[in-house]
């Protein structure tokens, strides 16, 4: 039933956030041979996904879709084989609609045509749009098209791009892996764009959206709050920052970046093994906001073995000095269960930026946290 093929938030690249329907085989394969050379596939990068963009405008004469030969000379099976000899996967992309975002073929009434050519192909992920639907049921259309993924018999991770409109998180369990729970995120950090007739959201919208749909995400359904616009124009703080939260919400990571051009702190941000960790983590727990003071929110991820993360975020335009007590901020959660008294544990702290341990929660934590950069640090019980 797929429900095993994501047991952790699907990790990858996405063509979207950078290249749009700006794409083509030379490109790609040189994006691939970055992957791997620059460690992203051993941080844990697995998938390699093309969104819109890589159709040609019209069927073949037996309804197959077909990928622009303009854009994939060699065709699309030849890409999918390059993807899989580097040792990652393969997916890609269409909508429920008559036409994608972008205008090109969409996939409503071929759902399992579709489905039995991206399985040739050997697509091992699957990112389904919401454009062009008119009236059609959200639920259903996912419906039709999970069952047509199964029916292939190939494992094929389903990603639901439906923006958040029906609640997905209600009843994606099941249909696919993970879901999309709100519109399109830009590169901007606490101001939303206005783009023609709509707004892309900035990382501060989106996470603000996410806190009261945490009970429903876990191992294989996970809440999807979009790709990262991470070395895609934030600063280094605020890249550091999206990253940081994405971790704590156990969301899918899909770096958005040109991988050839990324800069070393980029890189740094985007394979640092241990924040990774805190998104990896195997109980799949999506942080929650603990509290807020001074332009600063405390979020809080329950992990493994009885382990916490702790992240400090600093929203406010300033430089915000904290003084953080332990043992006043006593770490109790219905959904995980997860009960920490701080005056009867003692934990390790270990900051995962810095790379370093940091001291323990008998005393205080005393920090200073540039204006929209973050701390974050991985709590480990000493005394149990
Ligand atoms: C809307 C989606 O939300 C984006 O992530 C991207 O897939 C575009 N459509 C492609 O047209």
């Amino acid at each position: 039933d797929n429900s095993n093929l994501a047991l952790t938030p699907p990790m990858g690249f996405n063509t979207w956030n950078t290249f749009q329907t700006n794409i083509d085989e030379q490109m790609l394969c040189e994006m691939v041979d970055t992957y791997v050379s620059s460690g992203m596939r051993d941080a844990g990068y697995k998938y390699f996904v093309l969104d819109d963009g890589w159709m040609s405008m019209d069927r073949d004469s037996t309804g197959n879709l077909v990928a622009d030969p303009k854009k994939f000379p060699s065709g699309m099976k030849a890409f999918a084989d390059y993807v899989h000899s580097k040792g990652m996967k393969f997916g890609i992309y269409n909508c429920a609609g008559t036409k994608t975002c972008a205008g090109y073929p969409g996939t409503r009434g071929n759902e399992y045509q579709d489905a039995r050519l991206y399985a040739s192909w050997g697509v091992d992920y699957f990112k389904y749009d919401w454009c062009n639907t008119d009236s059609l049921n959200a639920r259903e259309a996912y419906i039709t098209m999970s069952n047509a993924l199964k029916a292939t018999g190939r494992p094929i991770v389903f990603s639901l791009c439906e923006w958040g409109n029906h609640q997905p998180w209600l009843w994606g369990k099941g249909v696919g892996q993970l879901w999309r729970t709100t519109g399109d995120i830009c590169n901007q950090f606490d101001k939303d764009k206005v783009i023609g007739t709509w707004t892309a959201q900035s990382v501060l919208t989106i996470l603000d959206k996410q806190d009261k749909i945490r009970q429903y995400s876990g191992p294989g359904h996970w809440n999807d709050p979009d790709m990262l616009e991470v070395g895609n124009g934030m600063s280094v703080a605020e890249d550091r920052a999206h990253f940081t939260m994405w971790c704590m919400l156990a969301a899918p990571l899909m770096a958005g970046n040109d991988l050839r051009k990324m800069s070393a702190q980029t890189h740094d941000i985007l394979t640092n093994k241990e924040v990774i960790a805190l998104d990896q983590d195997s109980m799949g727990i999506q942080g929650f906001k603990q509290l807020t003071m001074d332009g600063v929110e405390v979020w809080v991820k329950p992990l493994s073995g009885g382990d916490v993360a702790v992240a400090f975020l600093n929203r406010s335009g300033q430089t915000q000095a904290i003084t953080y007590v332990w043992a006043e901020h006593n770490i109790k959660d219905a959904i995980s269960k997860v009960d920490v008294d701080f005056t009867k544990t003692q934990y390790k702290v270990r900051d995962l930026w810095l790379k370093k341990d940091v001291g323990t929660t008998k005393g205080m934590y005393k920090q200073s946290i540039p204006s929209h950069d973050v701390l974050v640090v991985r709590l480990h019980a000493l005394n149990q």
